[in-house]
């Protein structure tokens, strides 16, 4: 199943990179509640390491978006499930597995900040700054990577190898 996968970073690279995130932003946000945002499907597997290791009280919910189209002209980002609960007020953090072009997560953040949360921020386990099409501020970053395309820890290709508990770079 794995023949074409190399490692990138290991299983416990990963681990001890999310627990340095954890702990810096279990410090930022001390005295605070946390409302994670997990977008769907690919950072549930961060997502669930993240908030594992949080130290402040935290709540979590889900979206889901969808986009069409690719290159440097089209990219239209729709949203297919909403938030269950309004973040008005509320001290959000955007959880991704990865940022590559940046139209979904500049959408997002759009989107976000018109229901006027009391602060929004960004992490991403995974940047690829070398494809940026529109710009995004990241607050937290666990690896900025080359332009490879990268498989496991809830990344997927055509749906498959995101259970892989390391990151991996997969040469179809
Ligand atoms: C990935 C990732 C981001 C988006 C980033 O999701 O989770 O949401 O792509 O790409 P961009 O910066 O070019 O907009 P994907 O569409 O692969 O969905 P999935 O998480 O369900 O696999």
């Amino acid at each position: 199943m794995n023949e074409n996968i190399s490692v990138m970073y290991s299983e416990e690279q990963v681990a001890e990179r999310i627990r340095q995130m954890a702990e810096q932003i279990s410090r930022d946000y001390a005295g605070k509640k946390l409302h994670l945002i997990c977008i769907l499907k690919g950072s549930v597997f961060f997502t669930c390491e993240l908030a594992k290791r949080l130290t402040v009280p935290v709540t979590i919910d889900f979206m889901s978006v969808s986009s069409y189209g690719n290159g440097t002209t089209g990219g239209v980002v729709r949203l297919v499930k909403d938030l269950d609960e309004p973040i008005e007020g509320r001290h959000v953090l955007i959880i991704e597995d990865i940022i590559d072009s940046g139209r979904t997560l500049s959408y997002l953040m759009q989107n976000m900040h018109n229901r006027r949360p009391a602060s929004l921020k960004l992490c991403t386990l995974l940047d690829k700054p070398d494809r940026r099409v529109t710009e995004v501020h990241v607050d937290y970053t666990g690896f900025e990577i080359p332009d490879e395309f990268v498989v496991g820890y809830g990344l997927d290709y055509a749906q498959k190898y995101r259970n892989l508990p390391y990151i991996g770079v997969i040469r179809p």
